[in-house]
This record gives structure tokens, C-alpha cells and sequence, in this order.
């Protein structure tokens, strides 16, 4: 029995449940490093993507054929029938009588949710609005697992509280593995109320320089431009927060710099050539992760 049907949001998954497709993805390793395995054969993936991503929708596509399977994809949406008016609801209908599962990324947050009531195969959360990205979360988690330390993790929030689904995503997962929590950004980028209350204890700032002895992750975030209802406000936090090299200079040698990618300017590519940098890895990571997942829903033990 797969330990869950659809994945919405992380709040899906026990700590249990997590660790399981974290040691799950851990043997797919192999596979992921341009291998082959015919775990998956003859499953079919629906990737229904409504807005721009790169590693998310490809390393879906590449984990579901390295493991056999294939992928169709719903065009952009201005040449699907969305463009005649169809909803959202007709279209994972329609589509999950096609395919074996469907990965949706949306504009608008509660998306995945909707899709997954009106969907008769596995629905899987790409990335709704501001909401929920779980499976950067568990590949966030699994690169934290292979990088550095889980068990006793003190890690840094950097940038875009506010709108980062990513960080929304893995804040909630943090609870779950007593993590301590720094979040360093500007005031008008701060993390919601209603999330720093169920954290409990946090430390917050607007300065990096004032953790980098106390972390051993910094998990920086793009300022998401696209989620700013005023481009003049996003003018005025635009290149706010930088790391560089230079930022980095005396930090303790075991601290790994992380971001979901893509960056804008928020980290310099001089940190690239640092042993901090980690974030190109953590975006490899992102197959044997979804190897796990699509395994799980597909129902291949
Ligand atoms: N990290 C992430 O979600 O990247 P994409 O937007 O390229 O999918």
C-alpha cells in the first residue's frame, strides 16, 4: 500500500513517512546518475504546468524515464483548450483518465488541492502560488540528510519569506525535525505571522553576518518578482540581500549555502567555487527524490 495517494502539502507526511522516501530516494541513486531501471514501465506521468519551471517539471520527466515510464505534457496553456475557456477541474479530468499521475504547478495557491478532487489518479503538487512546493521540500530534506546534519540541524531562512513557497513548504517540515530556525530578510520580505506563531521559537534578523557562526545551513530564496501585486514594491526590496564570497569568508567550514534555484543575484557565482555551495548538487537531488515519490504513488515498492 502506498504510504500516501496524492502529495499536497508536506503536512501530508509524518516524519515517518518522510524519512521513508528519503531512504526510498537513497537507493535510487544510482539509477538517477544516467541509469536505467524498469521500475516504472508502461506508467504514464501528466505534467499540467501553468506556470515557468525548469528543474521541477525536468527532473520529473527524467526520474519517470529513467525509471522506465514516460511523460505527456499539457502544452502551454495557450494552445491547450484552457485557452477556449476549459477549467481547471474539466482539464485534470480529462487528463487523469490518460495518465497514471499528474504533476501540476499553478499560479494560484489551494490549485494542486482542487486538482486532486477532481482527479482519479495520484495528483502531486508542483508548486501552487505562494502555497506549497513539498517535493523541493523533500529534496531540500534529502540534501540537508547528504550534506550536512538532519539530526541536529540549525539552519538559516534567507530572502523572500514572505512569498517563497519553498521555504513555506520546508518550514513546516523543520517542526517535524526540531530544527533550529533563523530567518534573515528585509522587513517588508518577513515570514507571515501565522507561520513564525506555530513555530514557537525563532530567531529572526535582517542581517546574515549576525548567524553565520550559529548555522551550519543557509538556505537562501530568489525574490519571487512574480507574486508582487505592486511592481514598485518589488523595485524597492529588488537586490536587498546578497551572499558573496566575500560574506562567507570566516564561516566554519562544515556550513553548506542551499537555494531551491533559479537565482537572480542573490548569491554570487564566486560562491560557486566555495565547498559551501551545495545548491547545483541539491538540484540533482531533485531525481532520486521524485524517483521516490512516483515509485510511491505508482505503487512500486
Ligand atoms: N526549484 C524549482 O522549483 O525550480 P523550477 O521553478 O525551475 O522548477
Amino acid at each position: 500500500m502506498p504510504r500516501f495517494r496524492h502529495l499536497i502539502s508536506i503536512d501530508d507526511l509524518t516524519r515517518e513517512d518522510i524519512e521513508y522516501i528519503l531512504e526510498k530516494a537513497e537507493k535510487f541513486e544510482d539509477v538517477a546518475r544516467k541509469g536505467y531501471s524498469d521500475a516504472l514501465k508502461g506508467k504514464l506521468l501528466g505534467n499540467l504546468f501553468f506556470e515557468p519551471s525548469t528543474r521541477t517539471r525536468m527532473s520529473f520527466e527524467t526520474a519517470m524515464k529513467r525509471l522506465g515510464g514516460d511523460v505527456v505534457n499539457l502544452n502551454t496553456a495557450e494552445v491547450s483548450s484552457i485557452a477556449k475557456g476549459e477549467t481547471l477541474a474539466d482539464t485534470v479530468r480529462v487528463v487523469s483518465e490518460y495518465v497514471d499521475a499528474i504533476v501540476i504547478r499553478h499560479p494560484r495557491e489551494g490549485s494542486a488541492r482542487l486538482a486532486s478532487e477532481f482527479s482519479s489518479v495520484p495528483v502531486i503538487n508542483g508548486g501552487d502560488g505562494a502555497g506549497q512546493h513539498p517535493t523541493q521540500t523533500l529534496l531540500d530534506l534529502y540534501t540537508i540528510k547528504k550534506e550536512s546534519n538532519l539530526g541536529n540541524l540549525k539552519i538559516a531562512l534567507v530572502g523572500d519569506l514572505k512569498y517563497s513557497r519553498t521555504v513555506h513548504s520546508l518550514i513546516r517540515a523543520l517542526r517535524l525535525f526540531d530544527a533550529t530556525i533563523y530567518l534573515v530578510s528585509p522587513e517588508s520580505l518577513k515570514l507571515p505571522g501565522d507561520f513564525v506563531d506555530e513555530l514557537g521559537e525563532v530567531i529572526e534578523t535582517d542581517q546574515i553576518s549576525e548567524v553565520i557562526d550559529e548555522v551550519n545551513v543557509i538556505y537562501v530564496t530568489r525574490i519571487q518578482k512574480e507574486r508582487f501585486p505592486d511592481p514598485e514594491e518589488y523595485a524597492k526590496v529588488s537586490g536587498s540581500y546578497r551572499i558573496s564570497a566575500d560574506t562567507l569568508q570566516n564561516a566554519p567550514d562544515d556550513l553548506i549555502v542551499m537555494h531551491p534555484l533559479p537565482r537572480v543575484d542573490e548569491i554570487a557565482t564566486d560562491v560557486d567555487l566555495t565547498p559551501h555551495a551545495v545548491y547545483f548538487r541539491q538540484a540533482f537531488y531533485g531525481i532520486p527524490v521524485r524517483m521516490a515519490i512516483l515509485s510511491e504513488v505508482m505503487g512500486y515498492e
